[in-house]
């Protein structure tokens, strides 16, 4: 176990119809408030309404920014700092998922600097400074609610680069699971992948090679997020299901299952980053075509850990260790399937001949995040055995 600092300040309430504490939490942050937020669900399901009403109950003036689509863009996030510049407002609120949210951060940190919010996420300027935000979580998935991350598509350059300071954590976040039932099957099963991948990304990169206390934390979790997605697959409405997802999402990326690990990557993200800003596939989907590719690949090369993970999470038999860890992984992919997510690129609409593109395209975020060993006949070569 590796030295670590955890130092994680986002207020966390959490529980059924906690939402009308939104406008009492926002008090605090102060009187005028951007409200960020999607396209259509929370209009549709009510919580805009209550939203709206809360914080107008507690004397909070709001200032809309709705439409972040999945995947957001810096061009609408760029409209959002121009709006909280000129309406002087003193937070923002976030009321989605992880689009939102990222969006949310990234209008709270543009809004108090005089340069492009971009160079936050190309490396050319640091966050020194972010507006409080408060968000209101309605998908359980890349765990933006308990974190100091980010990741935004340069509409322009087709790029969609993450970045990450903890000052951009929410100051709170209410997570109410009853918020969630209204999403679709497969955005549950796509938040679920997405979850998984951002505890394997961890658990497999790591180079300390005795982590029992993590390693049996994150395998526990990924056991709990695909029994409690099974369950919200057969009824969307299952409190204790979606209670189980929406938790397990958010210790997945609040900075838990790293602790102690040291120096750990983002691979699986590095590569799916490129198909979601080329071909704006859902996040979860596309991490669901390269994981179970990424995982056999590495446990070619190294298949102690693989095979430790199919035998804890998936109680494979196979003695041998490379067997065991194929057995581990494709009894992984099989419950990806089985949830309805997408296994290849072809399920996503990605034709062979993109790959060599694709890969040369993953370069500069490989690059940005010190992914060194991945080069482009690598990021090939992954990519080639998921299609
Ligand atoms: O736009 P609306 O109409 O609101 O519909 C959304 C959207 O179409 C819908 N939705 C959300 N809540 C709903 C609902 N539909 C019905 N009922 C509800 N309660 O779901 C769709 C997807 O929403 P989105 O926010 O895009 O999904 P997710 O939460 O998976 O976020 C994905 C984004 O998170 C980033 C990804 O890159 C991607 O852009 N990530 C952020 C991370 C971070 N900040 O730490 C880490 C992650 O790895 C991830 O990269
Ligand atoms: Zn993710």
């Amino acid at each position: 176990m590796q030295n670590f600092v955890l130092h994680n300040q986002t207020k966390i309430i959490f529980g059924a119809d906690r939402l009308q504490e939104i406008g009492s939490e926002a008090k605090v942050l102060g009187a005028r408030a951007l409200l960020v937020y999607g396209r259509q669900s929370i209009r549709q399901n009510g919580i805009l309404t209550a939203v709206t009403a809360s914080l107008q109950s507690c004397s909070v003036a709001i200032i809309h920014h709705g439409g972040v689509q999945s995947n957001p863009l810096l061009s609408h996030v760029r409209q959002g700092i121009a709006k909280a510049k000129e309406e002087q407002v003193d937070m923002v609120i976030a009321v989605g998922g992880g689009s939102v949210i990222d969006s949310a951060k990234a209008i709270a940190a543009g809004a108090l600097v005089d340069h492009d919010v971009w160079k936050f996420f190309n490396g050319k300027k640091s966050i020194k400074q972010c507006l409080p935000l408060a968000c209101v979580l309605t998908l359980a998935a890349a765990g933006s609610e308990m974190n100091g991350g980010m990741v935004i598509t340069h509409d322009d350059r087709k790029v969609k680069f993450g970045t990450g300071n903890r000052l951009l954590n929410p100051v709170v976040s209410i997570l109410d699971p009853t918020l969630t039932y209204t999403v679709p099957p497969d955005y549950t099963a796509y938040g679920a992948a997405d979850a998984i991948a951002h505890i394997l990304e961890f658990y497999f990169s790591t180079a300390d090679a005795s982590t029992p206390v993590q390693d049996r934390f994150m395998e526990g979790l990924v056991i709990n997020i695909m029994e409690s997605c099974d369950k919200v697959l057969h009824d969307p409405c299952h409190y204790q299901g979606r209670a189980d997802l929406m938790w397990c999402a958010t210790l997945a990326l609040n900075g838990w299952t790293a602790a102690g690990l040291g120096l750990v990557g983002f691979p699986m993200h590095m590569i799916e980053h490129t198909l979601s800003a080329h071909h704006d596939i859902a996040h979860g989907a596309g991490l669901s075509v390269v994981m179970p590719a990424w995982l056999a690949h590495q446990a070619e090369r190294a298949p102690h850990k693989f095979a430790q993970f199919g035998r804890r999470v998936f109680q494979v038999e196979q003695k041998e260790c490379r067997a065991a860890a194929r057995a581990g992984i494709a009894r992984l992919q099989e419950w990806l399937r089985g949830a309805g997510c997408p296994t290849s690129l072809a399920e996503l609409g990605i034709a062979p001949e993109t790959i060599p593109f694709l890969a040369e395209q993953s370069l500069p975020l490989a690059k940005l995040w010190r992914l060194k060993e991945y080069d482009q006949e690598k990021i090939e070569t992954i990519l080639r055995s998921c299609l």
